[in-house]
């Protein structure tokens, strides 16, 4: 299998050179645009790794899973898509017009930014602070990894330039949509974008989510299967923004991306697998990370279609 992922990686190393690292947060920008790297972490717990795997990254929009899944643990379903919709968006991640155009204002799911601020204002905790550590925790354990933490100048470059998601989030609270104090709820937000992962990490935390919400290593559940069940879902339909359909033809599993390079993927009862790639396509995911993953489920018949 590694001597495989090498040979996939080194295929389609040279897409990098297709795609910009993000620099709408100064911070992004001084990423290696050539990374490109994966792990695989199977439901026996064998690891598998090749590339740029040791690259740490910040987690960015791969964190509107976990806030997702907090939300929905923390409140329930009928109270989160009370305030967020579960329908794909043809609109780029960071879109403001459909909250104004939709009738009833919600955010059309909760992972584009606007659905993800509304997800952290119904984390359980009085605050900001509070929320972050909730989702942080619920990070760490997924990822089995008590040593995950945000990168400082990532998060300070965040909060500095953030000014659309600001727009977004007070739109949301004129809306009534946001309940919670505004700039409180974007703290917990900028910050869960900044937490510094690897892919090792990542791919833990996919592997939860295919074995059904139970950690492969020791056989604890972590969430409820049917959390489990809608994000999953919202990841197949909603996961890669406006190229959902073309991630779910191409490569068929459940997925999320980042702006920081991160494409995770949940291969439901058999694999968690995270590439990362911080140069982008024009829909902000990791070019070359999408291009080893269509070619590793080819080779492994990865599609659950
Ligand atoms: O809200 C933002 O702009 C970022 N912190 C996260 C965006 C992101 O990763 C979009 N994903 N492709």
């Amino acid at each position: 299998m590694e001597k495989l992922l090498k040979i996939v990686i080194e295929n389609n190393r040279s897409w990098t050179k297709h795609g910009k690292v993000a620099s709408y947060i100064p911070e992004l920008a001084k990423a290696n645009p050539n990374a490109l790297g994966i792990h695989i972490f199977d439901l026996d717990c064998n690891e598998f790794c090749a590339g740029d795997y040791k690259t740490a990254f910040t987690i960015q929009s791969v964190s509107k899973v976990i806030i997702l899944i907090c939300a929905l643990m923390d409140k329930g379903k009928e109270t989160v898509f009370s305030k967020v919709g579960t329908e794909p968006s043809s609109d780029p991640f960071n879109s403001i017009i459909k909250l104004e155009t939709r009738h009833s204002h919600k955010p059309l799911n909760p992972f584009i930014n606007a659905g993800a601020i509304v997800c952290t204002s119904l984390v359980a905790g009085d605050n900001g602070i509070e929320k972050f550590e909730r989702v942080l925790g619920m990070m760490k354990k997924m990822a089995d990894n008590p040593t995950i933490q945000v990168n400082f100048n990532v998060y300070q470059s965040e909060k500095l330039t953030g000014n659309t998601n600001r727009a977004i989030a007070y739109y949301l609270k004129g809306a009534n949509i946001i309940e919670r104090d505004v700039e409180d709820v974007l703290d917990a937000y900028f910050k869960l974008c900044s937490v510094e992962v690897t892919v090792k990490d990542m791919a833990r935390i996919a592997s939860v989510i295919a074995n059904g919400g139970i950690a492969p290593w020791s056989k604890k559940r972590l969430l409820p299967q049917k959390v489990n069940q809608i994000v999953q879902a919202l990841m197949m339909t909603c996961g890669l923004y406006d190229a959902s359909g073309e991630f779910a033809v191409n490569i068929g599993a459940p997925s999320k991306s980042g702006v920081g390079g991160c494409i995770l993927s949940v291969v439901p009862k058999r694999m968690g697998i995270a590439v990362v790639g911080p140069a982008l396509d024009e829909s902000g995911n990791s070019i070359g990370g999408k291009k080893v993953l269509e070619e590793i489920s080819e080779k492994l018949n990865l599609s659950i279609f």
